[in-house]
């Protein structure tokens, strides 16, 4: 089998796409019946920058497929502190491992690591660029609690510019059929330019506001949340401005239609109230349980494992 990475949700196919997350859906299903499928098998995760969610799925879903998991959580912990290339580690992992998830604070870094890589590569995030597993994460959620992928009005809101969540979320989506986007966000933290003109050369309805009110709710399907990107910030100052920007409160979820799922990539700062979790439109801890789900039927993809 040719060897394949992942570095954007479009490096997959819609129908490809389709078939992973039929795959999560059987798993979420019938786990027993995947329990021994990575037996023998390693996941290296190398996280050069910080994950609650993103690391421990897919060190879970590794286990929950029988296999092992070998990395390290930070670069401060690994050789990189002594002038390693984020090539060479990876050069070096390939010899320990069957396949790598790497998050990297450095847009690109997981695609150089790929092409040095003896095993598949997951960008498990980059920069402020893609995080393709999380959209698939986003799209399994999605279309298991809506039943559809296509014909859906999206609100983002939040960084849009830093999210990178976002960015892969809007490029998976645009390829789906009468798919339109309310852009909700601070002026300074627009969409990037080449994921606006990517919309644009495909005719996909958008527009841009900064309100999050009942006229900006109206008619969504789902209401996407992102918390302001402090890391990527280049001053505390700006942050502080933006970092309460939206509030996503009881107040405001009465003036949102009944049907809105609300998801949210977490982690969550102050941007969705506590006192929300409990609003049945409220889908973002569900959407991490998806996550595992998701990663597993990635991980077995890319090893080319089928359950006879
Ligand atoms: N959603 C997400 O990427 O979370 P972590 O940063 O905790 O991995």
């Amino acid at each position: 089998m040719a060897l394949r990475h992942l570095m954007s949700p479009l490096d997959m196919t819609i129908e490809e796409t389709d078939e992973l997350l039929d795959l999560a859906n059987d798993i979420e299903n019938n786990r027993e019946k995947y329990a021994h499928i990575c037996d023998g098998k390693i996941l290296a995760t190398l996280f050069f920058e910080p994950s609650t969610r993103t690391r421990l799925s897919f060190e879970a879903a590794m286990m929950n497929l029988g296999g092992k998991v070998l990395g390290f959580h930070s670069a401060d912990s690994s050789s990189t502190t002594k002038g390693e290339t984020v090539s060479d580690t990876m050069r070096i992992v390939s010899c320990y491992s069957d396949i790598c998830a790497m998050r990297h604070p450095k847009e690109g870094a997981p695609l150089v690591a790929s092409m040095k890589s003896l095993v598949p590569v997951i960008n498990a995030g980059d920069g402020g660029h893609q995080h393709p597993t999380q959209t698939l994460t986003d799209m399994l959620t999605i279309r298991s609690l809506k039943g559809r992928l296509d014909h859906l009005k999206i609100g983002l809101c939040g960084d849009l510019k830093f999210g990178r969540t976002v960015h892969s979320l809007i490029e998976s989506l645009s390829r789906y059929e009468g798919i339109s986007f309310v852009l909700i966000s601070p002026e300074e933290l627009r969409v990037p330019g080449y994921v606006r003109d990517a919309m644009a050369a495909k005719n996909i309805p958008f527009e841009e506001v900064e309100k999050l009110d009942e006229n900006t709710m109206a008619g969504l399907d789902i209401l996407y949340m992102t918390r302001v990107q402090k890391e990527r910030f280049f001053n505390e100052e700006d942050y502080v401005r933006m970092k309460d920007f939206y509030i996503l409160d009881k107040e405001k979820m009465s003036l949102a239609p009944e049907s809105m799922l609300i998801l949210h990539p977490l982690p969550r700062v102050n941007e969705i109230a506590v006192e929300v979790d409990n609003d049945p439109r409220a889908a973002y801890f569900q959407q991490v349980q998806y996550g595992v789900y998701v990663r597993m039927a990635l991980i077995m993809t890319l090893l080319g494992l089928e359950v006879k």
